[in-house]
């Protein structure tokens, strides 16, 4: 996107994130969930907010709830719109883990140039970002059918449905591959909480 704004300079504070980090004894991150509708994102990503909270750590879910409806309200699915829906969760997601928040966002996310512009924005700031795919067939997904979106979109009632006339462009190098079909939640959870260990996020 396009810098409109000029003659800006970024205010340094005193007080630095890793400062803030300190006081939340953790230090922030985005897990970003991508995968099909109906693939278990949100599933999942409240799963593990429920244990990572229960553990005493600070976290925070971003989805299609408290964004498409409140700040990306003017935003639908055509492509351009996908783009700055997520370039916007993108610097979003990078506020809370500027706070020392982890961020948990769950969102189709079907383009891995939006992906990837999100990965690097936060690897520029120093940031973890962390980015988990939902592994599951369109069969599955069509299966689950929570919204029965797809059988809308199979008659033609929604217009660039992601999987059926909209691509999903599936990660090349997630850091975690969950095949959410194949595995119970506990165990996608387990899996999850190794990695932020192993990452350093969490003790
Ligand atoms: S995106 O592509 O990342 O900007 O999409 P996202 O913000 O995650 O919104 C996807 C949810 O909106 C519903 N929905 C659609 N999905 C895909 N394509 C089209 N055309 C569409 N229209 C509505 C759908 O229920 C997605 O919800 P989830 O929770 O992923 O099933």
């Amino acid at each position: 996107t396009e810098q409109k704004g000029t003659n800006l300079t970024w205010h340094e504070g005193e007080v630095t994130r890793a400062q803030r980090g300190e006081l939340l004894g953790q230090k922030g991150a985005t897990i970003w969930f991508t995968g099909l509708s109906g693939s278990g994102k949100s599933t999942v990503a409240v799963a593990l907010e429920s244990v990572l909270h229960a553990q005493g750590r600070l976290v925070y879910r971003l989805d299609g709830d408290n964004v498409r409806l409140g700040i990306n309200k003017n935003l639908g699915f055509t492509a351009e719109d996908r783009t700055e829906n997520i370039r916007r969760i993108g610097e979003i997601a990078k506020l809370f883990v500027d706070t020392g928040v982890i961020a948990l966002s769950s969102f189709v996310s079907p383009y891995r140039a939006d992906r990837d512009l999100v990965r690097k924005l936060h690897q520029d700031a120093g940031m973890e970002f962390i980015e988990v795919y939902l592994d599951v067939p369109l069969a599955e997904a069509e299966k689950r059918d929570p919204k029965g979106l797809y059988k809308k979109a199979r008659a033609g009632l929604i217009k660039n449905f992601t999987g059926i006339d909209d691509p999903y462009e599936a990660p090349e190098a997630a850091e975690l591959v969950l095949p959410s079909h194949e595995m119970t939640l506990q165990q996608e959870v387990e899996a999850l909480l190794n990695l932020l260990k192993a990452r350093g996020i969490i003790p």
